[in-house]
């Protein structure tokens, strides 16, 4: 279970440094290796660490840093999802897949392609434009289809458009920002 006594016990044991080669982009691995409180990817991979032969999405690829962070743990399966394709990422990592498309297909109106994987998945990092359209429609997507499990949310405190969705999440949540992005991390558990 993901509590943030567990995330305390283990985010400090773990060193990003091996997985850091596989990005291509010397500013990405900057952060990559920021420690707890100031990037997520420590988070990120701690959270690995509570699953095992899971699937693991992450939504908003861009460089591929998030993904790499949640291979972490190399019995999981990670599903990166982008609408353009920005990866500075060694390709021969294989827990990690990537798709470009929309995963709730809002452009092509093509509904329910991917509600499997997202009800099959133990963990959802939300990390997208932060306008709070993507968010919002994401958020009432989950609850539509009745998922089970974790969402992780990157930079809720970025602007008052994410406070607000925040803020307008009904389920258990907790507020992870000490120990993930200094622009705000949560988590919602969707029972
Ligand atoms: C802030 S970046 C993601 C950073 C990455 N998660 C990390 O932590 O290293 C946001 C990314 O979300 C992508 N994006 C925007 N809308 C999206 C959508 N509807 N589905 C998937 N990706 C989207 C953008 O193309 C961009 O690459």
């Amino acid at each position: 279970m993901i509590s943030i006594q567990n995330i305390n016990d283990s985010i400090y044991n773990i060193d990003l440094s091996e997985l850091s080669k596989n990005l291509h982009n010397e500013n990405m691995v900057k952060d990559f290796l920021e420690p707890p409180g100031t990037n997520h990817y420590q988070l990120l991979s701690c959270f690995s660490l509570f699953f095992d032969d899971s699937i693991l999405l992450d939504i908003g690829t861009n460089e591929g840093a998030s993904a790499l962070a949640m291979s972490y743990n190399k019995s999981n399966k990670i599903y990166s999802f982008d609408l353009v394709d920005n990866r500075k990422i060694n390709e021969n990592l294989n827990n990690i897949h990537y798709i470009i498309d929309d995963i709730t297909r809002e452009y092509t109106g093509n509904d329910g392609k991917y509600d499997n994987l997202v009800l099959s998945s133990s963990m959802i990092m939300l990390d997208t434009e932060h306008d709070g359209r993507f968010e919002f429609k994401f958020y009432k997507y989950l609850k539509k289809i009745n998922y089970k499990g974790y969402l992780f949310l990157d930079d809720i405190y970025l602007n008052k458009i994410m406070v607000n969705f925040w803020n307008y999440i009904t389920e258990e949540k907790m507020d992870l920002t000490n120990l993930g992005h200094w622009s705000g991390s949560g988590l919602v558990v969707f029972k």
